[in-house]
């Protein structure tokens, strides 16, 4: 497994590998989540890329980039063990030279959900993606279903702006007990990390309902609601039933949804989602 850090580094490494390539981009602190998407990605194509880089402008001033987790020895030793080719670590100054004033947005997908309280946060992941994107030229690239509405903008994206690339979106994967896996899990102590499985029991809650004829969108949100609000050291942030591709949120009877959650555990905020009707 090779690693690179500067831009002239990469397109040479690159250019070597047989394709198709697929990217992984990760921020680090790798778990099996991350893991899983390069596992598939192993099984898919003929070189695998993972990038690892803790993007600055993703993060609004207020929240935790400096704290955010790392270990890139631990991380190169997880990918290696999988069978990554490359690895591309680049420095903030690589992706965001001086007087770098260039943004890729996409609208209304990102006023919603996460980007209601996140206001910058999707602007930072849709241009360092496409940066990626543009350096990496990959033929296929996997994003995990936890960040369900970071997999939407981001293939809105690759429509709008026509890279050819197919995003493959990959489950999520979760802890014995059903808590996502997250790099931001390992913030919570004993006694948060036990309250915060309230999120996947919630969403399975609702599914449940919805499983034995609860159509109600309203009904399935109060679910998730009553069961957050009973656990004292979480507070939800927002439960949202909605459209699983545009993510306008929906009233009345439904068929189909992406029922969506984000809640704060102490400082840690963390969200969590699922499908229901298919
Ligand atoms: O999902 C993530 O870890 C990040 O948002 C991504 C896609 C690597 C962009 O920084």
């Amino acid at each position: 497994m090779k690693t690179v850090i500067s831009i002239p580094e990469l397109r040479a490494a690159r250019a070597e590998l047989p394709g198709p390539v697929g990217i992984v981009p990760t921020m680090g602190y790798l778990h099996e989540g991350h893991l899983s998407l390069a596992r598939r990605a192993r099984e898919e194509c003929a070189s695998v890329v993972t990038t690892i880089f803790v993007n600055p402008t993703q993060f609004a001033p207020e929240e935790d980039l400096d704290a955010y987790p790392r270990d890139l020895e631990r991380d190169l030793g997880l990918l290696d063990e999988v069978g990554v080719d490359l690895v591309w670590m680049p420095t903030p100054e690589v992706i965001y030279p001086e007087n770098f004033q260039t943004w890729v947005v996409v609208e209304d997908l990102t006023q919603v959900l996460e980007g209601a309280s996140r206001p910058t946060h999707f602007r930072g992941v849709t241009t360092v993606v496409a940066k990626l994107f543009n350096v990496v030229q990959p033929q296929k690239a996997y994003f995990g279903q936890k960040d369900a509405q970071q997999a939407v903008v981001i293939q809105r994206m690759v429509k709008d702006l026509n890279f050819p690339v197919e995003i493959v979106v990959c489950s999520i994967v979760r802890e014995p007990d059903g808590l996502a896996m997250s790099s931001r899990n390992a913030y919570l102590d004993p006694a948060q990390r036990q309250a915060a499985t309230v999120l996947s029991r919630s969403l399975n809650a609702a599914k449940d309902a919805f499983q034995a004829g609860e159509r109600g969108a309203d009904q399935l949100r109060a679910i998730v609601m009553d069961i957050v609000n009973a656990e004292p050291l979480v507070a939800l942030e927002y439960i949202s039933c909605a459209h699983p591709e545009t993510l306008l949120e929906l009233d009345g009877s439904i068929e189909r949804a992406l029922l969506s959650m984000a809640v704060r555990v102490g400082k840690t905020r963390l969200i969590d989602n699922l499908v229901v009707g298919g």
